[in-house]
């Protein structure tokens, strides 16, 4: 089996991932750079009608995903990599809130299993029974503060922040360094400049004078302060 990240999706929708043929990582893959599965929750059931939830132990509202077909969809899926460890990322809002820290972390990983729950979410003896398994690594990531449907959006958000920082995936690697939330240099606390591009005038509104100037010195300053001009209404105003 090769050695580059592979990346393995779990879910009852996998039309839902179709975007991942798309762009940077349709590319990458095709490229080789990775390797992505997607797979249907529902091969793993055993009944005619494809079950994969039921009502809550305890009462309440909602159904919730039960534990057999993901026990049997990620036992299988782990047999896709040779990886020492296997990284299950189990979304949810409940879990740890996405950051670029979390997406540089999660380049290093071999082998990263997604599972894509729905409705109330998933058993929660499913994430128990992975973190006591020694070749397992068990993540549970929120991409923020609101409930979506379902973790597909989250996955497709998760992987792409991932896959772009995998050395060769994008084209001038120069451009990781210089962006919002890049953990390599001095500013790792701001987020990025805005950018131009032709033409300089456009709707009545010019370029920065500056930045036509040819003058690198000057350049750079005028972006590190629009860089701290920014981030500075982020942090007053995190609303906003
Ligand atoms: N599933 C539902 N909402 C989610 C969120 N905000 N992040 C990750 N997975 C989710």
């Amino acid at each position: 089996m090769s050695k580059v990240n592979r990346f393995d999706v779990i879910t009852i929708f996998p039309d839902y991932l179709a975007p991942l043929k798309l762009s940077l990582i349709g590319k990458a893959a095709e490229a080789g750079l990775i390797e992505i599965g997607v797979h249907d929750l529902r091969a793993q059931t055993t009944d005619v009608h494809g079950s994969v939830d039921d009502t809550p132990y305890g009462g309440g509202a909602g159904m919730v995903m039960s534990p057999e077909p993901w026990g049997k969809a990620i036992d299988l899926v782990a047999e896709l990599s040779d990886a020492p460890v296997h990284e299950l990322i189990v979304l949810t809002p409940a879990g740890e809130k996405l950051t670029q820290k979390i997406a540089e972390e999660l380049t290093k990983s071999r082998h990263l299993i997604f599972a894509c729950g729905r409705y109330e979410g998933i058993d929660a003896r499913v994430t128990a029974y992975y973190q006591s398994q020694p070749n397992f690594k068990v993540r549970e990531v929120s991409i923020g503060d609101y409930v979506l449907g379902g973790g597909e959006v989250a996955t497709l958000v998760i992987m792409e922040a991932i896959i772009r920082l995998i050395p060769g995936v994008i084209g001038n690697p120069l451009s990781l360094e210089e962006e919002s939330h890049s953990l390599e240099d001095e500013n790792s606390t701001l987020v990025e400049y805005p950018t131009y591009t032709k033409p300089a005038q456009w709707r009545g509104l010019n370029v920065p004078e500056v930045l036509l100037s040819g003058n690198h010195g000057a350049i750079a300053a005028f972006r590190r302060e629009q860089s701290q001009i920014r981030t500075t209404k982020l942090t007053r105003n995190p609303e906003k």
